[in-house]
């Protein structure tokens, strides 16, 4: 299938690991120029080297996303570099144990700037350019927002406002062309994983425990696959596909998993 999205320039906020540059990779490898937006030079840096090392071409730039004015800088920069955006990936994010029991007023409020409101702000951000190009949009989700997971409500609650936001923006952007969809993830072994299934104690038995749960295969879904899904959403070759929620979860969220 021939994605034609050579030189498109596209956004991949937190596309230095774990998802975000699982698809930086696709989109090199069909010819696109990821533009990483994340806050750690060094792994931005080393994202970029890794796919121009493959002969092929990416940009960053350093940007602390829970900052409104990092977000608004981040595009201007890749205006200054690039004179165009054609696509925007929200992916930046953290599950970060804001709970209903443990949990206050600031910490909600400061993982809703680490999961949802920079979704907003780049958004907003890159909207004039997305007009000019007819770009897209594409918001990584997790299932929390359907099935909660217990001990994150700020981050369910993030979940719930990314999947809003991507119906809002797919009717109130149709009047540009502009498409505007959500890939939501269960799960994937990305370094935020690791780092969360390091928080038990018997993490070898979670983890069996876990992957024995998702229908499909019994595994977990892998980077690639969810970055498939998003640069497909990307391009031209979904050109009638707005507004959906597409959940690349093995079947996690909707398949009764009782028979896996
Ligand atoms: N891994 C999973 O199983 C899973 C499941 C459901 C949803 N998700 C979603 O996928 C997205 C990516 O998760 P991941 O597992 O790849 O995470 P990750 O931590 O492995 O990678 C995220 C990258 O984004 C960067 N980043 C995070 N917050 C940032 C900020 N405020 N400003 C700038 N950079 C920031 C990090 O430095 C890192 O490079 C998240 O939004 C998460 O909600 C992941």
């Amino acid at each position: 299938m021939q994605l034609s999205l050579t030189n498109k320039i596209i956004i991949v906020t937190g596309g230095a690991k774990g998802i975000g540059l699982g698809i930086c990779n696709v989109l090199a490898a069909e010819g696109a120029i990821p533009f990483i937006v994340g806050r750690n030079e060094e792994d931005n840096n080393k994202a970029v080297n890794d796919i121009k090392a493959s002969g092929k071409e990416a940009f960053q730039v350093v940007a602390d996303l829970t900052k409104p004015e990092d977000c608004k800088k981040a595009i201007e920069a890749i205006i200054q570099k690039c004179g165009r955006i054609d696509g925007l990936v929200n992916n930046a994010g953290v599950n970060d144990g804001v709970g209903l029991e443990k949990g206050n007023y600031e910490d909600f409020v400061a993982s809703l700037h680490k999961n949802l409101i920079h979704y907003y702000l780049m958004a907003q951000h890159a909207l004039p350019y997305l007009i000019q190009s007819k770009g897209a949009i594409v918001n990584i989700g997790s299932k929390t927002a359907e099935t909660g997971q217990g001990g994150t409500s700020a981050y369910a609650a993030s979940n719930g406002g990314r999947n809003a936001l991507t119906r809002e923006w797919a009717v109130e952007l149709l009047k540009y062309s502009i498409r505007v969809n959500a890939v939501v993830v269960a799960e994937c072994f990305t370094p935020l994983y690791e780092t969360w299934i390091n928080t038990f104690e018997n993490k070898e038995e979670k983890l069996a425990s876990i992957t024995q749960n998702i229908p499909f295969e019994n595994r977990m879904t892998t980077v690639d696959e969810i970055a498939n899904m998003v640069v497909f959403l990307l391009s031209e070759r979904s050109s009638h596909t707005t507004g959906q929620i597409i959940y690349v979860d093995g079947g996690y969220t909707h398949l009764d998993r009782s028979i896996s």
